[in-house]
């Protein structure tokens, strides 16, 4: 399984991620990026489904200050 998070520390809401990968992130009060897809509320908890997966590698990529992380195991984080 692959799990995503964003790392709000160094995400500049660029906006780019939410226009690739509407399912999966969306944006705060304060436009930084978050996971949203099956509720994760930026855990990184959640797993992302297979067919979702182009779209999400194309959001990591696409991302200017690399935000987007991707891992085989779940994050865990506070959010
Ligand atoms: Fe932030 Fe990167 Fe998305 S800067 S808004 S996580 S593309």
């Amino acid at each position: 399984a692959k799990y995503t998070w964003v790392d709000k520390d160094t995400c500049i809401a660029c906006g780019a991620c939410g226009a690739t990968a509407p399912d999966i992130y969306d944006y705060d009060d304060e436009g930084l990026a978050e996971v949203i897809f099956g509720g994760d509320a930026n855990h990184g908890v959640t797993a992302i489904p297979e067919d979702m997966h182009e779209d999400m590698l194309d959001a990591c990529d696409g991302c200017p200050t690399d935000s987007i992380v991707i891992a085989d195991e779940p994050f865990n984080k506070e959010g």
